[in-house]
């Protein structure tokens, strides 16, 4: 993790960055930048729209950047997360392992850089093992703004550490994270941030008949686990908790309906919903947010080994209701409905679900938000949506009509497990809503848990994408 601190001035023996904007361009470069450095910027913006010099001194690097910003302050902002990527890449490119940074424009977008540039210095390298590509050469970065708090930057740190964690969760394959050693990583911070825990191994599962965790892990030769955390601070603004549910699946092979090609690629991360959900609760912890968080993390893989599920199978679930099974690779929702049923017990005043749950939510939006629906929490999704676009983890609410729950009756059961061949997202999150009886919102992250191509702040593989969004929310709700 990059260390991060706050610097009163800029000092002259340590490499610089100056973010600009257009408005205090000049009184930017005066301040920050030799006479010489800020003619030859002011020059090259002027003349061909140049917004990135790196000037390389004889023992460091002095870089400007200007920065086109949005009316739209969240837009501004997630510019300044992507330039944070841009600069870490060139620190890396160049060898530049310390960077002071100084900037007259508001500390929101300073903190937008910050986070940038930290979720972009993240890499998951414990398997390589040429020294030369383990070496990430980035290691602080001082702050130069009078509104940024030394505070303002512990709690940037406490987030962008548990999304590392929730990464690294996400990125390890199942012979490192299976169901019973996701439940100890979750035991380590949990113990960490003072969040009491239960796990429950697959005899207490059994003895509490929760049939849809049996179910899919009839065909695997891992143990399932149900995690529970509780996070219940002294003070607290709900009087009724929180309850976040991820979906824990270590690795999805589909099951007997088993993926075929290239559909497999990345199912070790069918587990991020869990990973995610059990972080956040880690950062709302550290933060010590004034709210009362459980979070249900069931977890097994789905396999088609041994007694494995088959379609036409009828499974009772943990509240009783009989589902037929249609497809084994609609497993995700046979683990969250015994976690979403248990939530009852907890009067909860909202139930988050986070899951990696169907290819339609992916294929709908693509990467670029996450698919939500929800049942009697109109007013809780208004501000999921404001936060949604505050942290970049946007949301796109699907309707949730009454049409829909007829797609799901089963001829010989209670529910099937999966509907048409259209609105396969929405089906799923019917599917889910039929086990809950409280304010309920369903996160479909599937198309956004994993980056393919190495873009902008966030790099390949597993993104944690949904933590800073339930941080933000709860954070902004039980102010
Ligand atoms: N884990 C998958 C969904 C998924 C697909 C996540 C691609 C990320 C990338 C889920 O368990 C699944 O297989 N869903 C099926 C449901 C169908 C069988 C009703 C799907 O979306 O095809
Ligand atoms: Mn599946
Ligand atoms: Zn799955």
């Amino acid at each position: 993790m990059v260390n991060i601190d706050k610097y009163i001035t800029l000092k002259d023996d340590v490499s610089a960055l100056i973010i600009c904007n257009k408005e205090n361009l000049n009184e930017s470069l005066s301040m920050f930048c030799s006479k010489q450095q800020a003619d030859y910027v002011r020059q090259m913006y002027e003349q061909h729209k140049k917004d990135f010099f790196d000037f390389c001194l004889t023992d460091r690097y002095v870089l400007v950047a200007i920065v086109k910003e949005d009316e739209l302050p969240y837009k501004t902002k997630e510019l300044y997360r992507r330039l944070g990527g841009k600069v870490l890449r060139f620190c890396d490119n160049n060898f530049i392992k310390d960077l002071q940074v100084a900037s007259l424009t508001v500390k929101d977008n300073i903190l937008g850089f910050t986070e940038g540039m930290l979720n972009c210095s993240y890499i998951f390298d414990y398997y390589k093992t040429d020294p030369e590509r383990m070496i990430h050469p980035f290691d602080n970065l001082h702050i130069v703004h009078n509104d940024v708090e030394p505070k303002d930057l512990d709690e940037l740190r406490i987030i962008c550490e548990a999304t590392e964690k929730a990464r690294d969760l996400v990125n390890e394959p199942v012979t490192v994270i299976n169901a019973e050693t996701l439940a100890h990583n979750f035991a380590s911070m949990a113990q960490e941030a003072g969040i009491n825990i239960e796990i429950w191994d697959k005899q207490k599962i059994e003895k509490e008949k929760m049939g849809g965790i049996l179910a899919v892990n009839r065909g695997s030769v891992d143990n399932p686990t149900f995690t529970i955390m509780e996070y219940k601070p002294e003070k607290h603004n709900n009087s009724k908790p929180i309850v976040l549910v991820g979906k824990g699946i270590t690795y999805d092979t589909g099951g007997l309906n088993i993926k075929p090609g290239d559909y497999m690629n990345d199912m070790k991360s069918d587990m991020a919903g869990a990973a995610t959900m059990g972080c956040a609760l880690y950062a709302i912890a550290m933060l010590k947010l004034p709210v009362h968080v459980i979070a249900l993390l069931p977890a097994t893989d789905n396999r088609p080994n041994h007694n494995a599920y088959c379609s036409g199978d009828i499974i009772n679930m943990y509240d009783g209701t009989n589902v037929e099974v249609v497809n084994t690779d609609a497993e995700g929702r046979m683990i969250l409905a015994d976690a979403l049923a248990y939530a009852k017990k907890y009067n909860p005043s909202l139930v988050i679900d986070m899951a990696t749950l169907t290819g339609a939510a992916s294929r709908a939006i693509g990467p670029f938000g996450i698919v939500a629906m929800q049942k009697d929490a109109e007013n809780f999704m208004e501000v999921m949506k404001t936060c949604g676009k505050k942290v970049y983890e946007r949301i796109a609410e699907f309707p949730f009509w009454d049409e829909y729950d007829k797609l799901i009756v089963s001829d010989i059961a209670d529910i099937k497990n999966s509907g048409e061949k259209y609105a396969g997202m929405i089906t799923a999150g019917k599917f889910l809503a039929y086990f809950t009886s409280y304010p309920y919102i369903h996160l479909d992250i599937a198309g956004v848990a994993m980056n393919e191509h190495d873009t902008d702040y966030a790099g390949t593989g597993a993104t944690a994408t949904g933590l800073r969004l339930i941080v933000d929310f709860l954070r902004t709700y039980y102010k």
